[in-house]
């Protein structure tokens, strides 16, 4: 790197510096503020939980479906995270006696992260309050977190790149411009988002100056590795979309046979790869960065990975009969 391009770097992390000391905010006092949920409030917009893909449910029962997937949203954000600040956490190694702009930035982004995993932690614990009892969250975060490192930085910076894209763009497109959510769980969603944007640029920055370390062939392991961790991330989902439509079933109120059980799971399914998949691979900026990055083949190979995962009735019966 020459030296102008090393001042445009410090200048971008410093400015993440700035941004995440100007918008900096505390669970309790800014977020929460002695506030509780209430189940007449939607969680999740439509747009997100995919209420219409419900076919056979009501108005209110689709309302349940949504917060009960509100409460999932929360958990696999949490989950997400421990693996996100372990990687920052060994990235910010390459900084200790380098930038010291780059490695502020990056004990913030850490240290912001623990703050939103135990937001999130508090938020599981309030939506226990007011739904029935009997949901389950399983999924260990520091198994998953162990799984996940054991891939190259390569694919975890692309995988947490995509996930704090995500993030946003559930924030801006679906969660901010619906009137009828929750204003405790929408405020959640606004915090957590202020704090991630500049998380984004930092993942973008340590990507690409990881990548220009990487050979020819590091690299296209480090494709193969990202696809891996997308279907890991599809097995998480799986296992919640099981688990949730379970719960739902059980608490819904009425009789759900097996036929319409394995709609909803299958639904479950769709809205979960959805939020977790698809709305970020196909984020306008994810796809820029990721494809000045790879060549044309990688892309197909990575599309053709991503094109397995659109049938959830059909994962889900496979899952099914395998039992
Ligand atoms: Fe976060
Ligand atoms: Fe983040």
């Amino acid at each position: 790197m020459n030296a102008i391009d090393r001042m445009l770097h410090t200048d971008r992390y410093a400015r993440c510096v700035e941004t995440s000391k100007r918008v900096r905010w505390d669970i309790e006092r800014d977020v929460i503020r002695a506030r509780r949920f209430d189940v007449a409030h939607k969680f999740l917009p439509d747009g997100l939980s995919l209420a219409d893909a419900f076919t056979s449910l009501s108005a209110d029962e689709k309302r349940f479906v949504g917060q009960i997937q509100g409460r999932t949203y929360a958990n696999i954000f949490g989950l997400v995270e421990r693996f996100i600040n372990a990687k920052v956490l060994e990235l910010s190694h390459d900084h200790w006696f380098g930038d010291q702009v780059a490695l502020e930035a990056l004990v913030r982004f850490s240290d912001e992260e623990l703050k939103h995993q135990a937001l999130f932690r508090r938020i599981d614990a309030m939506i226990g309050e007011v739904l029935p009892d009997g949901y389950r969250f399983d999924i260990d975060p520091n198994a998953v977190a162990h799984a996940v490192l054991g891939k190259s930085t390569w694919a975890v910076l692309a995988l947490t790149l995509d996930i704090e894209l995500f993030t946003q763009l559930h924030y801006r497109q679906s969660i901010e411009p619906d009137s009828e959510l929750s204003e405790l769980f929408k405020d959640v969603f606004l915090y957590h988002w202020r704090e991630e944007s500049q998380h984004a640029i930092l993942d973008e920055l340590e990507w690409v100056r990881h990548d220009a370390e990487l050979t020819d062939e590091k690299r296209d392991q480090a494709v193969d590795e990202f696809i891996e961790l997308v279907a890991a991330v599809d097995g998480i989902l799986q296992a919640q979309a099981k688990a949730d439509a379970r719960y739902f079933a059980t608490k819904c109120g009425r009789a759900v046979n097996d036929a319409e059980g394995r709609m909803i799971e299958a639904a479950f399914l769709e809205a979960y790869r959805w939020q977790y998949i698809h709305s970020g691979a196909q984020h306008p900026h994810f796809g820029k960065v990721l494809s000045s990055l790879i060549t044309e083949s990688q892309g197909q190979r990575i599309q053709a990975a991503l094109d397995t995962l659109n049938d959830p009735m059909a994962t889900c019966a496979a899952a099914s009969s395998d039992d």
